[in-house]
């Protein structure tokens, strides 16, 4: 376990005088492109704690989005991490290989969804996994056509811009977008017109419809879906909807990719998302929770995909540097000595029935979702009105900021409350955020 002091201690007010200070040099020397949700400035985090450097310790329900899931710093990561930059830090792979690699690729294999046989290619970001994942399947089917959904979002590239839905703030001003990209309806069970029962019916029967009448099956290389949306609002599909669309592309010979860059590594009480349905995508997209905060990405797939491009038509520099390899070879021990997906199962048990109890209370709660450590509140006007709020919930999670809780927003209309602790996060703590959350909802909804 962590080093770091795993209790709340305000010392200042948030952000404290030494952040203020750091925010103001921010604002002279960093794009200003480049926001923060909380302009609290990090010295030190392990646990479910980020300490300050105002010596504030904020109890953290976002996990660097999705990304320290091991917990930060993490004793196995820190030990190897140590270790590789003592040996050495960069060759690049596509120079001088080394093991490392071939050993996160091995794990991959083994670890997605399946039991064909895969390859994998890493890369740095999650973006750039994206990307790669279309490359392959563009190279492996000769075709172009690319079909993402409502709500999704896949990255800030420009291809992963086209495949992100939302505008502002994602893609306003930066267009003109890839080509070849079409949208389909998503199984969203709250906001369905006819309800969740039908959801995923005629969810799928408007896909197949649209990609039928607009962009023709035989055109399409690839569809590609998060399991469970995560800047869209921690979607999740209505069960049964993305089986569905798995068959359909089956049949119709088009790459099913799961983007699994938020939703993987446990968070969700699995390995990935897809398995809760039992879903075995051709391509799966990783990077986040995958190397304990690292930069690292990956795309794995069926081999007879991943293997039909030429040599040299994937890589990249720094794509999967020997630090952040072994950062991920750490965590994914970590992952399997300490049970994480037990413990993200365990966040759902404490976390889940409180934010229902909520929702009882407070009728501004439209919708409550979600699984494992990734759950999110959606937040509407209430009174029967299921329109978003997204005034109270910026409202709401400013008031979590003051008190020390770090949360995240999200949702196309900005309404959505969404919760990623780490998975090494204590009950206690977990407890304790989700007092604060109620004391916000009580003093604002
Ligand atoms: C599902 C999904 N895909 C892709 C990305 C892009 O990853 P990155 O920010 O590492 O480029 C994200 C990031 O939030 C994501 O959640």
């Amino acid at each position: 376990m962590s080093t770091v002091p795993q209790h709340r201690l305000l010392r200042t007010e948030i952000p404290g005088p030494r952040s203020q200070e750091l925010q103001a040099r921010k604002r002279a020397a960093v794009a200003s492109g480049v926001g923060t949700t909380l302009p609290v400035y990090i010295e030190r985090a392990g646990g479910g704690i980020l300490v300050d450097v105002d010596g504030n310790q904020l109890i953290d329900f976002g996990s660097g989005i999705a990304v320290t899931s091991v917990g930060n710093s993490a004793p196995r990561v820190v030990e190897a991490v140590r270790d590789q930059v003592g040996d050495f830090t960069h060759t690049c792979f596509m120079v001088t290989p080394y093991e490392e690699y071939l050993a996160v690729c091995e794990a991959l294999n083994e670890l997605t969804p399946g039991t064909h046989a895969k390859r994998s290619a890493l890369f740095n970001s999650g973006a750039e996994a994206v990307e790669n994942a279309i490359k392959v399947a563009r190279h492996a089917t000769g075709r172009t056509a690319v079909i993402a959904f409502d709500h999704a979002y896949h990255g800030r590239t420009n291809l992963t811009m086209a495949l992100t839905a939302k505008s502002m703030p994602y893609k306003h001003g930066f267009g003109p977008f890839a080509g070849e990209v079409y949208r389909a309806p998503m199984a969203y069970p709250y906001r369905w017109p006819t309800g969740p029962e039908r959801c995923a019916e005629e969810a799928f029967a408007a896909f197949v419809e649209q990609v039928h009448a607009q962009v023709g099956e035989t055109n399409v290389a690839a569809v590609i879906v998060e399991p469970i949306q995560g800047e869209g609002g921690f979607i999740v599909p209505a069960p049964g909807f993305l089986p569905k669309v798995a068959d359909w592309c089956r049949q119709h010979g088009i790459v099913f990719i799961a983007d699994e860059i938020q939703s993987g590594f446990c968070r969700t009480g699995d390995w990935f998302a897809s398995e809760h349905e039992g879903i075995v995508p051709d391509l799966v997209t990783t990077a986040k929770g995958m190397a304990g905060g690292l930069p690292l990405a990956a795309v794995t797939g069926r081999a007879e995909l991943m293997d039909a491009v030429h040599g040299g038509g994937l890589g990249g520099t720094y794509g999967g540097n020997p630090v952040a390899c072994a950062a991920a070879l750490a965590a994914i021990e970590t992952m399997r000595a300490e049970d994480l997906n037990g413990a993200a199962k365990r966040i759902e048990a404490v976390m889940l029935p409180r934010l229902r109890d909520l929702a009882v209370t407070y009728d501004v709660i439209g919708d409550v979702r979600g699984r494992g450590a990734m759950l999110a509140v959606e937040l509407v006007q209430g009174n029967g009105s299921t329109q978003p709020n997204p005034a109270l919930t910026a409202q709401i999670s400013a008031a979590c900021h003051r008190e020390g809780l770090v949360t995240l927003t999200a949702g196309t209309f900005g309404n959505v409350l969404r919760f990623l602790p780490p998975l090494v996060i204590g009950d206690d703590l977990l407890n304790e955020g989700l007092d604060i959350i109620e004391a916000a909802l009580a003093a604002h909804a």
